[in-house]
């Protein structure tokens, strides 16, 4: 899958212009969608919290429970996804942020959550390598079309090895409806069709345990998945 031709050099420097200029708000997280907020994370309860439990091992052949001590946040923005859903399951989150202003503006969103967060990692996701065997969850909401497909094979490749014994990676994006995936000049993002992530995730040799529509979302926006990875 070739990147398109008008990608531009500075990729990574223009996504982190665009988000600097972003209000540290949950509004600002979610591009003007913040009523969709609760639903989100509501959804993504649902989703996680079985890996939690004996139960989801029988469908999808986790060979054990995934463990509660680590999680990371990755694209954390302010935190609403630490704060919401992972400080509640998780002993220590860290958080993963390109930009040092949403990372500046977490505790003050995050109240006492914060005091959970392990780290504070300023960093695109492009250069950051999770300590090997060290996460139960790896945690990728609405950033991973700020990857080049090369980058985001070798993001996932890493993260794999970032796992702790029976932990598992979640991927939850936009899937574009085009065949192709669709460069965005304006943020510095691809949109990608369901397919070409699994081709990102089948390269990186990753295995599906579960994926799952987002429910109950404006028809408006893109349709949203979840991929539990291994
Ligand atoms: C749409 S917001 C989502 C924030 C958060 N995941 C949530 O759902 O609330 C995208 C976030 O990804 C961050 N981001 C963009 N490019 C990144 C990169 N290459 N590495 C890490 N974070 C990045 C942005 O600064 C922003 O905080």
């Amino acid at each position: 899958m070739a990147a398109p031709t008008d990608m531009p050099d500075n990729f990574y420097e223009n996504a982190k212009n665009y988000w600097s200029k972003i209000p540290a708000t949950v509004e600002g997280m979610l591009g003007g969608f913040s009523e969709i907020s609760f639903i989100d994370i509501h959804g993504s309860k649902q989703f996680l919290q079985p890996f939690l439990t004996m139960k989801e091992q029988i469908v999808t052949g986790n060979k054990g429970r995934v463990g509660r001590s680590r999680a990371v946040d990755c694209g954390a923005g302010i935190g609403r996804i630490t704060k919401q859903l992972l400080v509640p399951f998780f002993d220590s989150v860290d958080m993963v942020e390109v930009n040092p202003a949403f990372l500046a503006e977490a505790p003050v969103y995050m109240g006492d959550a914060a005091k959970r967060v392990g780290n504070f990692i300023c960093t695109g996701l492009q250069e950051f390598t999770p300590e090997p065997g060290s996460y139960d969850v790896i945690w990728c909401q609405w950033v991973l079309g700020h990857l080049t497909d090369a980058d985001l094979v070798a993001f996932l490749q890493r993260c794999r090895a970032g796992l702790r014994e029976h932990g598992i990676i979640v991927v939850k994006d936009n899937m574009g409806s085009s065949a192709a995936s669709v460069f965005d000049a304006d943020d510095s993002s691809f949109t990608r069709p369901r397919d070409a992530y699994m081709e990102c995730m089948h390269r990186a040799g990753l295995r599906i345990l579960k994926e799952e529509k987002q429910r109950r979302f404006p028809k408006e926006i893109y349709e949203v998945r979840m991929f539990a990875l291994q």
